[in-house]
Formats: C-alpha cells, sequence, structure tokens
C-alpha cells in the first residue's frame, strides 16, 4: 500500500509518496513555499500543485500545524486564523474525489516515529516534540496516542512555551547552547506535569542533536528523533489506514 503523505507547515508545504509497509519515501519529496496569507484556499491550491506533481490519485494524508477533530481545524497559530472551523478533510476530499486524512502535524510525526522510528518499541509514557516554528507535541502511552496535545503553548516564563524554545528561534540568531537551555528548563517544566519516560525531539534542529544534548538534565531519558522533519510526511502518509 501506499499514501501520499503531505506536511503543511508555516514556511513549506512537502509532499511525498510513501510505502506504508516500510515508511520509506517512493519518490524525492516536493515543497513549495507556504503561500502568504496562508487561508486555507492558498494552500489547497498549492496541495493540488503537489498532487498534480505527482499524478496521484491514491490515499492522501494530511498534517496541519492545528488542533484538528474529525477533519475540522480547531486553531490556529502558525497558518491563517481563518482555518479555523474550516473542514479540511471534507473540502480535500472532494477535492480529490477521494478520502483524505487531515490530522495535527506533531501527531502525524509522533504516528512515524512510533511505528518506523526512534519511539518505536517504547513502553510507558513517551512525549514527542517537533521543534521548528512552533513546538508541537505528540503524547503516546504505551503507543497508544492521545491527539490534539499542543504542549508548545503551555504558559512559561509568562508567555508561550513556543516563543520561549521552538528551534525558530535559533534561526533568528539565538546561540544554539543558549537555545538548548531554554529547551532542558522547558522539557523539566513538562516533566514536572507529565512525568514522561522519554522525550523524542524531532524537527530539522534534531540532526544536530549531539551538538547540544549534553544541556539536557530530566529523569526522562532525551532522544532524537529517527525522521527529523520527514516525519510529518512519513505519518500523515500512515494516518491514511487510520479511522477517521
Ligand atoms: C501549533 C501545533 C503544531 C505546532 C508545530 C504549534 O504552534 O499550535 O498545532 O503542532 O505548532 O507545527
Amino acid at each position: 500500500m501506499e499514501a501520499l503523505g503531505i506536511d503543511v507547515g508555516g514556511s513549506g508545504v512537502k509532499a511525498a509518496p510513501v510505502d506504508l509497509d516500510t515508511g520509506k519515501r517512493l519518490a524525492k519529496r516536493l515543497r513549495i513555499r507556504t503561500p502568504q496569507p496562508s487561508t486555507p484556499e492558498a494552500v489547497y491550491e498549492v496541495i493540488t500543485k503537489l498532487v498534480q506533481a505527482f499524478d496521484w490519485h491514491g490515499p492522501i494524508g494530511c498534517a496541519v500545524p492545528a488542533v484538528v477533530r474529525g477533519g475540522v481545524v480547531y486553531t490556529a497559530a502558525n497558518i491563517d486564523d481563518s482555518w479555523i472551523g474550516t473542514d479540511a478533510a471534507g473540502d480535500l476530499s472532494r477535492l480529490f474525489d477521494i478520502r483524505v486524512r487531515v490530522l495535527n502535524d506533531a501527531d502525524a510525526a509522533g504516528i512515524a516515529e512510533n511505528v518506523f522510528g526512534a519511539a518505536r518499541g517504547l513502553g510507558g509514557v513517551v512525549i514527542l516534540l517537533t521543534l521548528g516554528t512552533g513546538i508541537g507535541s505528540a503524547i503516546f502511552s504505551d503507543g497508544e496516542l492521545v491527539p490534539n496535545t499542543e504542549l508548545g503553548h503551555l504558559e512559561f516564563k509568562g508567555g508561550d512555551a513556543e516563543d520561549y524554545a521552538a528551534a525558530r528561534l535559533v534561526d533568528s540568531g539565538l546561540d544554539q547552547a543558549a537555545w538548548a537551555m531554554r529547551l532542558n528548563e522547558y522539557l523539566q517544566h513538562l516533566e514536572t506535569v507529565l512525568a514522561p519516560d522519554y522525550f523524542v525531539l524531532g524537527g530539522g534542529i534534531s540532526k544536530n542533536f549531539d551538538q547540544y544534548s549534553a544541556a539536557f538534565d530530566t529523569r526522562a531519558a532525551v532522544i532524537p528523533a529517527r525522521f527529523r522533519n520527514r516525519a510529518g510526511i512519513i505519518g500523515a502518509a500512515l494516518a491514511t489506514k487510520g479511522p477517521t
């Protein structure tokens, strides 16, 4: 079985076909810059271009940076506010005349890591964080996802946690070591409220994990994700096997 995985991010919309039995991408991923304003209509146009570029007619999974319940988008932190209340799964399914599964991007990344990546086989409570424009979260309890957690928006240090510890701060000039100390404080805070057994850190910055991992001082083990920023695409594709 194959599915097209699409990952809508704050800066780019990425897609690739994925083999659902191995989690491997079947073609090089394509990326189109996220349109601004990133309204549903503008993003649907970009998604259409990607679907056409792969000449895709099979199942499609789409990850978005928002709370998604039953295919409907409920929040919009790093995408246009007009997504709120949009039935994205309904719209995309009509557009492509095939059932499209829409889910939160960090949940998608978590699914990829859980099925084929760094979280595979881990028991207990696992918190996966995607570190990028924002901070996304996926919590697994003995391999079962608790969907739509938004740990990046916990109030921390007087503001939104993602404004304090997201990896975008490094892109905008914060020293990596200073960022890692901030991230450690945030992980310690999460540990006091959720007592996980593992943290899995994803997002593009996880490729530099060895450069900053010494900053972490938590009881839970902190491990790098396997698929980094490919996890959203892989997880979105895998989610097409899910129920809604
Ligand atoms: C959004 C989450 C998303 C995360 C990563 C946050 O700002 O609220 O839904 O998972 O960014 O993209």
